[in-house]
């Protein structure tokens, strides 16, 4: 399906401010940045970086908007863990019965979680929040996935 007006919008906002810009911490604060403003209903959005630590995958806090969140969440764990364990988009419309489920911002009830990959390697997840039950579709999980591949071809 063709990606909706706001998506087109969002991608074009984000190639336009990530452009000749040589940092991931730029470009991914003012991705989170498009999102958070552009998004309806979102009370979160922002990445996590896939890294090691004790011989373990984890993800660790990234660039964001919203309310401060956990700061490193294991491979398989919550929405975020699982999009990276199964390196594939997890859209959640109720998260309080999604089992493993991490509560950064207690008003979340829906969320979708995108991985961002640089190449073949999986470099983390883009995650947004929503106050509301089912904020997120199949036209937010095409237009992210669409972001997240930006995202992933601009990255150092
Ligand atoms: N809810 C996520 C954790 C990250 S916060 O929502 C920002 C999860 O279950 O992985």
């Amino acid at each position: 399906m063709p990606l909706t007006k706001q998506y087109n919008e969002i991608l074009t906002l984000a190639a336009a401010i990530t452009e000749g810009v040589p940092n991931n911490v730029s470009n991914l604060s003012n991705v989170s940045a498009i999102l958070f403003e552009n998004l309806k209903d979102v009370n979160w959005a922002g990445f996590y970086i896939a890294g090691e630590q004790n011989g373990e995958e984890w993800l660790f806090l990234g660039p964001f908007q919203g309310r401060p969140a956990c700061t490193s969440i294991k491979r398989g764990k919550g929405v975020c863990g699982t999009a990276m364990a199964e390196r594939r988009s997890v859209v959640v419309e109720n998260v309080l019965e999604f089992p493993g489920h991490i509560a950064c911002d207690e008003r979340s009830r829906s969320e979708i979680v995108v991985p961002v990959f640089r190449g073949d390697e999986l470099f983390g997840v883009m995650d947004v929040d929503s106050g509301k039950f089912g904020r997120f579709g199949e036209d937010d999980r095409e237009g992210l996935e669409a972001l997240a591949e930006l995202v992933g071809r601009i990255l150092l």
